[in-house]
């Protein structure tokens, strides 16, 4: 089947699933205005707006997921609280020495949207502010951007590879060049030394400070081991690839995506189209993550737009609806009784599993926003 007639044979259940999103979020859009949710406790968003909390590299996806719906729907209600949680973000310019990595999610889908959508000023600058900070995380002898700080000197994590966006955008809109060569250097980094031969793909890798590419260790980060594949790296890594792809056009990017890709599909359709938490954790227990499949969706469905093959389009485009519908169905909670919507979301093999995660609900609803085709890609 051809790419239009795979959307237009779900295209019922897209627009149902779509309606139950603004349905849900339009309530709590209003409920949950000044806050910037991470989970929820007794079916109530909580807030890490405050304090140093607002450092949490999470804290981008209340606003994002606002912008998302208001890309949808053209509501003001979310315009309104997308605008509040950028408010509440600026908090965190205030301990610029425990920025970290992660500015590309706190901030390039929150204000970075703000200032495509509205030409708004002052979220230009602080998107830019963010790419700096990003980009002066920079290893000019090592060709890599450090992640976290203090003494985890000379790691790197799979998850830079959404992060990196922000530097694609810099370049673009500054007309300076210097961003995007950093963006690249750090995704070849990536596709090197934490994306293995099979697809699957390292979460940590440790390099030397002061030398040009070398690998002196592999960690496991928030998989069940060093050698096993954490479903959310994989994630990371194949939705990163194909936007890193979009953004620069080497063809090597595009491969690569395919290749995690490939492998993701191929361990998610052994349950059922629901991701466990690592594709190599033991049998027992059965954990699972939502989150990664919701970012896998996106990414799968950004990779069907961008492949050539009729038959690659359908290979990737129904793996990204037989996820969706498999996690709508199971984990989906679509109650007034709770705040968040998917279920199901882990922090990590050894904490934090099964609950709802703020960034699940974020991707879910940009799949589903994708899937309607709507022309809007918030990277
Ligand atoms: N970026 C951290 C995580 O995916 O949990």
């Amino acid at each position: 089947m051809k790419y239009e007639e795979i959307i237009q044979s779900n295209q019922q259940w897209i627009e149902k699933t779509w309606g139950k999103l603004d349905e849900k979020l339009s309530r709590t859009a209003v409920k949950s205005r000044y806050k910037l949710p991470y989970t929820t406790v007794n079916g109530e968003h909580d807030d890490k707006s405050q304090d140093k909390a607002v450092l949490c590299w999470t804290n981008g996806f209340w606003g994002g997921l606002m912008w998302q719906m208001y890309v949808g729907t053209g509501k003001e209600c979310y315009k309104i609280t997308a605008e509040e949680s950028e408010k509440l973000l600026d908090n965190a310019f205030h301990y610029v020495d425990s920025l970290h990595h992660d500015v590309g999610f706190m901030w390039h889908i929150t204000s970075g949207v703000n200032y495509r959508l509205t030409g708004n000023a002052a979220s230009k600058n602080r998107n830019l502010l963010a790419a700096m900070s990003l980009s002066s995380r920079y290893n000019v002898d090592g060709n890599y951007i450090r992640a976290w700080n203090a003494d985890r000197i000379g790691w790197t994590i799979i998850d830079c590879m959404m992060n990196i966006n922000q530097l694609y955008w810099a370049s673009e809109e500054i007309g300076d060049p210097r961003f995007k060569r950093v963006a690249m250097r750090h995704a070849d980094m990536t596709m090197r030394d934490h994306v293995r031969a099979d697809g699957s793909v390292n979460h940590i890798v440790v390099h030397d400070t002061e030398k040009a590419d070398t690998v002196l260790e592999v960690k496991a980060g928030q998989g069940y081991s060093e050698t096993s594949c954490w479903s959310r790296g994989a994630s990371w890594a194949l939705y990163g690839f194909i936007l890193s792809y979009i953004h620069t056009k080497a063809e090597r990017y595009l491969q690569t995506a395919k290749k995690v890709a490939d492998y993701f599909v191929a361990e998610t359709e052994k349950t059922a189209w629901l991701p466990r938490l690592d594709f190599r954790q033991p049998e027992e227990p059965l954990y699972y993550d939502s989150t990664a499949g919701a970012i896998a969706a996106c990414g799968l469905i950004e990779l069907a737009k961008n492949v050539e093959s009729e038959e690659e389009k359908e290979k990737y485009l129904s793996a990204a609806i037989n996820i969706l519908k498999a996690m709508e169905s199971s984990w989906c909670n679509w109650s007034k009784n709770e705040d968040s919507i998917l279920q199901m979301g882990s922090e990590r093999y050894t904490k934090g599993i099964h609950m709802p995660i703020i960034y699940g609900d974020y991707f879910f609803a940009e799949a589903i926003l994708k899937l309607k085709g709507t022309d809007f890609l918030a990277w």
